[in-house]
């Protein structure tokens, strides 16, 4: 064990956050850590779950061993197969050589199953068999492989859901899901965007080689506001940025991208019919819509004000090559060009 037990409440190495989510996130990360038994990360994307599997490794008896990461959403089946379970000379045509696994390569320590809702059923059965009985083959051979590998899968869709829609082994869920710890979304830890903030600030300040940014507390409470779909990791990226660009040592709330400023259209989030009329009243009062007084046209006008922009945004990015633009959006060429018609866009991009 390392020296872990005297801080049961700090937080873990490099991870930030305070919050009680956050705490309750340590708190369950290191008693896992203890154990060999099988760890299933869940979060939205960019909350955190790369950050926490490394720890449970650092933090468990096996810290000192391989510590391997595959992601699973990567790869397609075949190569995903023997980059797990490796594979010996003439299993395909392009194994050319032996190949150790990185099951193999995890003996002793623990190996990071990322996006684990991706695996194909055939792959989830083999999978199974490594999780009851701790052995396999590599692909082409009958000889089998024991192996010591603590496992840790993430997932950032809701397993039981891909289950009930036949997307996901009943069985291998039930066998990952032993100590799940749950990433709550950036959303629902306001209090955490400033400490990360700053703490993104500074790391970026050292890597550019520059002074820390100062934050205004408008620029704060834009971001206390924002719904942070990507999570933690779109923070990092807007803070990065406005490292990299400001001039004035200020991070101002222009250094931020529109719509993180609620100026842009699109919001999501509609739950019942009195959000979409709310959110068209939004759009008419920044001027970006027309009012209407029929309902039944609410749905298609934010549809079309939506591809609108879209269509637009795209166009002047592409200096108003219409093929250019069409290929970016993977639509036909005389559709984009009815459409243009239709919004009247030619004078816009001119
Ligand atoms: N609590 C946190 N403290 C510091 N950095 C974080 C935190 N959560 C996420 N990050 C950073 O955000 C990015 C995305 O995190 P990651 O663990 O890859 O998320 P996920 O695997 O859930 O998509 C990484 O650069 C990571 O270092
Ligand atoms: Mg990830």
């Amino acid at each position: 064990m390392t020296n872990s037990s005297e801080d049961k409440t700090a937080t873990l190495k490099g991870i930030i956050g305070c919050s009680a989510a956050m705490q309750e996130v340590y708190r369950t990360t290191r008693l896992c850590a203890r154990s060999s038994a099988t760890v299933l990360l869940m979060g939205e994307t960019g909350t955190g779950k790369e950050l926490i599997a490394r720890a449970v490794h650092e933090n468990s008896p096996r810290g000192s061993g391989p510590y391997i990461r595959v992601n699973c959403g990567a790869l397609n089946e075949s190569l995903l197969e023997s980059e797990l379970f490796g594979h010996v000379k003439g299993a395909f045509t392009s194994a050319f050589e032996n190949r150790t696994g990185r099951f193999e390569a995890a003996h002793g320590g623990t190996i990071f199953l990322d996006e684990i809702n991706s695996m194909s059923f055939p792959l989830q059965v083999k999978l199974l068999r490594v999780l009851q009985e701790q052995e396999f083959e590599r692909v082409g051979d009958t000889r089998t492989i024991s192996v010591d590998t603590r496992i840790v899968a993430a997932t950032n869709r809701e397993l039981l859901e891909e289950v009930e829609n036949d997307n996901f082994r009943e069985d291998l869920y039930y066998r990952l899901n032993v100590l799940p710890i749950f990433l709550p979304p950036l959303r629902d830890r306001v209090d955490d965007i400033d400490l990360l903030v700053n703490h993104f600030i500074d790391k970026y300040a050292t890597e550019n080689e520059c002074d820390p940014l100062k934050v205004p507390a408008e620029t704060m409470q834009i971001l206390r506001g924002y719904s942070w779909p990507g999570n933690v990791r779109e923070l990092e990226n807007y803070v990065e940025r406005a490292v990299v660009l400001s001039t004035s040592g200020v991070f101002t709330p222009e250094l931020l991208p529109p719509h993180v400023r609620g100026l842009a259209p699109v919001r999501l989030g509609i739950r019942n019919k009195k959000d979409l009329e709310t959110l068209c009243e939004e759009l008419v009062a920044m001027g970006i819509m027309q009012s209407t007084t029929d309902d039944a046209d609410l749905y298609q006008k934010v549809v079309s004000l939506v591809e609108r922009q879209l269509i637009l945004q795209t166009l002047k990015s592409c200096q108003g090559v219409q093929t250019k633009t069409a290929t970016r959006l993977g639509i036909n060429r005389n559709t984009l060009h009815k459409k243009i018609e239709e919004y009247g866009l030619n004078e816009d991009v001119r």
